[in-house]
């Protein structure tokens, strides 16, 4: 069984009267690995990892997470994994303390296990001086750090960690994906939800939804090695007449101002990138300076989602 994946699913779709939020959704997640899922507002992220928690019934198709058969197991998994969903679901007015001991007694510890857990949770997520603070006082980076050690105080094989960082400065993040691949050595697989390219770019594998259909995955580097677009960065004096123009050629997928330099998607079937925005850009009479240059993973992400965000002028 160790061989086998931590997570993976068949069709997976979850219908709320017709609005299918998540639709004939494939995934295949190695363990001990953090598998991200990337996507705007609404995409089926947190409806997902419902599902696959085993919190919410499918509409049509089937999981095996951690070996067992999701739904029809689903009662099985819940020692076995972790969630930390979207919006901060612990006691505020109960003490840090009281918060890990409240879940110790949810997740049935022993007694000595109860002692284990906590002492170690109060070390390694730096909680000690905080141990009698009650938690509605606490900063949310704080807060961030007990919402974990809660989450793994059972020692789950698997954690679903439901856009974990979107509260907290990007310092906090740092240290926050820091104590995520400690997990990982450990043994543990996670699954992120995440807005942040940054974040996701730390995945070793991701899937980026949109509509609650799966429009991309792979590692970030494949994918940015694959996308199917070319990038040129074009610096010049009236950067927003050159963005206008651009943005209105039909080889142009998308056009997004940085500071005073565009960034542009084209086609690829173009032949010579750069040289092509020069000449286009020739009746503006404007001086120039464009240059091709590695695709993000933001590119990839525009590119994935264009078909629901019409291309033009992101920004
Ligand atoms: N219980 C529900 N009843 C009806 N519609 C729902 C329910 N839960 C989610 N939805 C809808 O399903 C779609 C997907 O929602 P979901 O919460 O999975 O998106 P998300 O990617 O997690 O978004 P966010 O980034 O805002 O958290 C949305 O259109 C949402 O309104
Ligand atoms: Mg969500």
């Amino acid at each position: 069984m160790a061989s086998k994946g931590a997570i993976s699913c068949q069709q997976l779709s979850k219908y709320f009267g017709d609005l299918a939020a998540v639709s004939q959704l494939d995934l295949n997640i190695p363990r001990e690995t953090i598998y991200g899922f990337l996507g705007p507002n609404g995409s089926g992220k947190s409806t997902t990892i419902r599902m696959l928690c085993g919190l919410l019934l499918p509409t049509s198709g089937e999981a095996q997470v951690l070996g067992l058969h999701i739904p029809s197991q689903a009662e099985l998994l819940k020692t076995k994994i972790g969630y930390m969903t979207q919006k901060f679901s612990l006691y505020d007015d109960l003490s840090v303390a009281e918060n890990l001991r409240f879940m110790a007694q949810v997740y049935n510890l022993s007694p000595r296990e109860q002692k284990q857990q906590l002492d170690k949770a109060m070390s390694v997520y730096r909680l000690g001086d905080l141990k009698n603070r009650f938690v509605g006082t606490m900063s949310g980076g704080q807060k961030q750090r007990l919402a974990l050690a809660a989450a793994t105080l059972h020692k789950p094989e698997l954690l679903f960690l439901d856009e974990p960082t979107s509260a907290v400065d990007p310092q906090t993040r740092r240290d926050f994906w820091e104590s995520l691949f400690d997990l990982v050595a450990d043994g543990v697989t996670i699954l992120v939800s995440t807005h942040y390219m940054d974040e996701a770019e730390r995945c070793h594998g991701l899937a980026i939804l949109d509509h609650g259909v799966k429009v991309a995955d792979g590692s970030p580097p494949q994918l940015m090695e694959d996308i199917d677009a070319w990038v040129v960065k074009v610096e010049a004096d009236e950067i927003s007449r050159v963005r206008r123009h651009l943005s209105t050629l039909d080889n142009v997928i998308s056009v997004t101002q940085l500071g005073m330099h565009l960034r542009v998607l084209l086609d690829k079937t173009i032949s010579q990138p750069a040289v092509y925005v020069q000449q286009q850009c020739a009746p503006l009479n404007i001086n120039i300076n464009a240059s091709q240059i590695e695709a993000s993973l933001e590119d990839v992400f525009v590119m994935a989602t264009r078909a629901s965000h019409p291309a033009g002028m992101a920004a």
